[in-house]
């Protein structure tokens, strides 16, 4: 079996490609990434020693590219991971979003489509719901909740699914789709809360919280989460679409507090500053299809993976660093790497 990992470099995709080297270690691998400034190769190091491993460069959105590295390739499964990721870079500059997130992911399906792929998976968010109000707790996604995304990122999403639903509709292309909850870990790019509350909390800067910190995101460790894309490739129905989530609502400003505590950092490092435009409040997944069908169970609790997460970070400080001072960047650049 060979699966074709695109946005491999990035922060889910390289710990979906540790968890697949985990699981099953027979499997070829192929890992292809723009390397964009959220790609990161130095987070595949060790995986890129394996045998069974290759890394292509490669745009989702170049037709001809894409032609090329499937006709090549030939892969069994295609796993989509391969995005424009950050709400606020969406706000202030929607078009690559556009363009990776919604055309990419029509080439991908194209030549999935031309190239007899057995199933394509998309990885999408539950972003594509849009937000749910901060006084109705019990209010919870379902799989059949209308789309109704509030953000360019979370509509270019949405447009990515609605496009994998009329292929498989159209074509019978055989894809699924998972809509996961907000992902934390090792190797997250520090633009996303929680790396980033980390990186400042570290250099003792104030930790930017948007508003009041009272939104509400659900968190999930992402290793939880790559389990969950692992079961639906094994025994997912084709067309069907995943609700992944963690059980672990909490406020911003919570979790803000939580990796100061961990950190023994005082909370007089929390800055309130403008909030984002259009803040979704409140996001909360309903995993009850994937539990019954799958048998999937989110194994991480928040506190035992934030627990995790910091260490991570505090055992990798150099990973940060390069990020930080740009040298990976222009080490991709110096070297063309792919
Ligand atoms: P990320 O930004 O860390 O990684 C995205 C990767 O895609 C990077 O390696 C980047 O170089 C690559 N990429 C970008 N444009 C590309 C292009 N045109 N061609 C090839 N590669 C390209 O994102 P992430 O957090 O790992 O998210 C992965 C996927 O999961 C995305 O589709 C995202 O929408 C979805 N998702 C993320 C979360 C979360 O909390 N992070 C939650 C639910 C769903
Ligand atoms: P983020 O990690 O960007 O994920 P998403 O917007 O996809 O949920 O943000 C998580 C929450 O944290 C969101 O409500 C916005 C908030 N936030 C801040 O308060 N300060 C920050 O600096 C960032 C990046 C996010």
């Amino acid at each position: 079996m060979k699966l074709l990992v695109t946005g491999g470099a990035g922060f889910i995709g390289n710990n979906f490609i540790y968890v697949q080297l985990d699981r099953h270690p027979e499997r070829e691998l192929v890992c292809l990434d723009k390397l964009t400034y959220a790609g990161n190769l130095e987070s595949l190091g060790p995986a890129l020693e394996r045998p069974n491993v290759k890394f292509i460069r490669g745009d989702i959105a170049d037709r001809e590219e894409m032609d090329a590295v499937i006709a090549q390739e030939r892969p069994d499964v295609v796993v989509n991971f391969a995005a424009e990721s950050h709400v606020d870079r969406s706000i202030t500059d929607p078009a690559v979003f556009l363009r990776t997130n919604v055309m990419g992911t029509q080439v991908l399906l194209d030549t999935c489509r031309i190239y007899g792929v057995q199933r394509f998976h998309q990885v999408s968010t539950d972003e594509v719901y849009g937000d749910l109000p901060l006084d109705r707790p019990e209010l919870a996604f379902t799989e059949d909740t209308p789309l109704a995304p509030s953000s360019p990122y979370s509509a270019s999403k949405a447009a990515a699914d609605l496009l994998c639903q009329a292929y498989h509709r159209t074509y019978g292309l055989p894809i699924t789709i998972s809509r996961c909850s907000n992902n934390y870990g090792p190797y997250q790019f520090p633009e996303k809360l929680i790396p980033l509350m980390i990186l400042e909390a570290l250099g003792d800067r104030p930790l930017p919280v948007y508003g009041q910190g009272l939104n509400v995101r659900d968190w999930l460790y992402v290793t939880d989460h790559c389990r969950a894309i692992d079961l639906i490739l094994e025994a997912g129905q084709p067309g069907q679409v995943y609700n992944i989530g963690g059980y672990g609502e909490r406020r911003n400003i919570d979790v803000v507090k939580a990796v100061l505590a961990q950190l023994d950092k005082p909370e007089s490092l929390i800055s309130f500053v403008e909030d984002r435009k259009g803040h979704d409040l409140r996001y909360a997944i309903d995993p009850a299809l994937i539990q019954r069908e799958l048998g999937w169970r989110p194994e991480t609790s928040f506190d035992e993976g934030l627990k995790k997460t910091i260490q991570w970070y505090l055992d990798n400080r150099s990973w940060l660093e390069h990020i930080v001072d740009g040298s990976w960047q222009d080490r991709v650049e110096r070297d063309r790497i792919g």
